[in-house]
Order: structure tokens, then C-alpha cells, then sequence
């Protein structure tokens, strides 16, 4: 998973770096400023604007030929999923909505079309974590191409001459995108309270009722 051996020991170089610096004493002097060479293989984070997205790109045509050699074995010829893999095309977002809606046990049926909600996001999860027996293998290229053809095949984009780079998955809207939403509540730092917390007696609404697993004998309210 790591790149080198180096990347790690700078990494615990620069929390010992860190530390140090913040607690002068017996380590002072110890450990030294991480170099942003090190930071480098560290730094592959990629936001759903698609902030940090590398330069390069990759053509569906070239992520076939990736995808069938290294990724089809687990998620199918065409995105099918494989017996406990992941699906790469789902139901269509409607359909699923509806299943969930009635209840109905939805996770074999999702996909990228239906949960995923923006391109860069998905560059990001191929690059970092698949194939899965060889994280982090991919060139940036060929993520690009392999990000490209998981969105062809999975009905989000339609033509098979398509090249994705960064202003293409920046600009490629997926079908659940509207699912995601920045949370706009405010961060409040209200003072923590260690001791009466509570002014009024709690008031126990309910039990737990799954199977016999509960906290004892609780009064409901009204009894
Ligand atoms: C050995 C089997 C295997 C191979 C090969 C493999 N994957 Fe995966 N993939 C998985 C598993 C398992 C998960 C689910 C991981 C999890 O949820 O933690 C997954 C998850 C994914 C997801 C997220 C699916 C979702 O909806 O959550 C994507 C996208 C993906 N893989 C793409 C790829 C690509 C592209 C390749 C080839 C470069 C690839 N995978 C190769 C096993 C594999």
C-alpha cells in the first residue's frame, strides 16, 4: 500500500517533528521539517469539486483495456459485479428510490450510477484503493482511463470516444449528485458541562425492543 519505505519513516519523522515542537523536553531535537518531497506520496486526496485532481488524463478506450485485465475479474464484463463484488451499474437512481422507499433491501442493486455523486470522487476511491489485491498501482493516467470506462459502462456518460481529465470529471454530472449536500448547520463550542448537567428529572420515551436486549425495566411515559 505504501510507496516506500522512505514516505513511511518521513512521516513518522515529521510526528516526532510535530511533537516536538509542541512539548519542549526530553525529545527536543529529535526528529527534523518534513520535506514537501515526502509529503508528496501522502498527498493524494482528491475533493468532489475535484480540488487536487492530477494533470493527465485517459481515454474509455484505454480503461477497457485496464479494466478487463485488472478490475472485470471481480466487477463483471460489464459492471455486473461478481458474487460479493460490488456492481459498477446498479439500477437506475428511480428505481432504487423506490425499492428503498418500500423497504426493500437495495445494497445488491447499487452502483455507481445510483450512489456515487461526483466523478472526482470516484477517481479518487480507484486510485487509492483498487485494484483491491494492489492499491495505489495505477498511474494517474491510467486512473483517469479506468475512472472513464467505470463511467461508461456504468450508463453515466455515453460516448466511447470520450477522455477524462480534470475538467472532464469536474464537469461530469452524476445522477445521485443531488443525494449530497454540504451540512449548512453551524459548528457551535458550546462550553462542555462536567457535572448537573441536567436541570430536569430525563424522561425515558421508550425501550429498546429489539429482542430481549434492553436497559431493564424503564417506565414509559404515561404508565
Ligand atoms: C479482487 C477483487 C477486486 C478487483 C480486482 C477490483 N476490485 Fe474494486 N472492489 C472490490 C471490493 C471488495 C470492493 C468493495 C470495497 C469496500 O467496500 O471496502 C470494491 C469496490 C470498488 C468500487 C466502489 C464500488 C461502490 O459502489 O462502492 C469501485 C468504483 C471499484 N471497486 C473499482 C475497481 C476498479 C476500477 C478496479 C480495477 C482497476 C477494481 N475495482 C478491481 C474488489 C475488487
Amino acid at each position: 500500500m505504501f510507496k516506500s519505505k522512505t514516505s513511511k519513516s518521513a512521516l513518522v519523522a515529521a510526528l516526532f517533528a510535530a511533537s516536538s515542537m509542541a512539548f519542549a523536553g526530553p525529545y527536543d531535537g529529535i526528529g527534523k521539517q518534513i520535506t514537501d518531497e515526502a509529503i508528496k506520496p501522502w498527498d493524494i486526496s482528491v475533493f468532489f469539486d475535484g480540488e487536487n485532481l492530477p494533470a493527465g488524463k485517459g481515454s474509455v478506450a484505454d480503461g477497457e483495456k485496464i479494466y478487463q485485465a485488472k478490475c472485470a475479474m471481480c466487477h463483471g464484463e460489464f459492471g455486473e459485479g461478481a458474487k460479493g463484488y460490488p456492481k459498477m451499474l446498479g439500477d437506475k437512481l428511480e428505481i432504487l428510490q423506490k425499492h428503498a422507499k418500500s423497504d426493500e433491501d437495495t445494497v445488491g442493486a447499487r452502483g455507481i450510477n445510483n450512489l456515487w455523486g461526483h466523478a472526482p470522487t470516484l477517481y479518487d476511491y480507484i486510485r487509492r484503493a483498487m485494484p483491491f489485491f494492489a492499491p495505489q498501482s495505477l498511474s494517474n493516467d491510467e486512473a483517469y482511463a479506468t475512472t472513464c470506462y467505470v463511467l461508461y459502462i456504468a450508463e453515466v456518460i455515453s460516448d466511447d470516444k470520450a477522455v477524462c481529465d480534470a475538467d472532464f470529471l469536474k464537469k461530469t454530472k452524476m445522477p445521485a449528485q443531488d443525494n449530497y449536500y454540504t451540512d449548512p448547520r453551524p459548528d457551535v463550542k458550546n462550553a462542555r458541562c462536567m457535572k448537573d448537567c441536567m436541570k430536569e428529572e430525563p424522561v425515558v420515551k421508550g425501550k429498546a425492543v429489539i429482542g430481549d436486549v434492553s436497559v431493564g425495566a424503564v417506565k414509559k411515559v404515561g404508565e
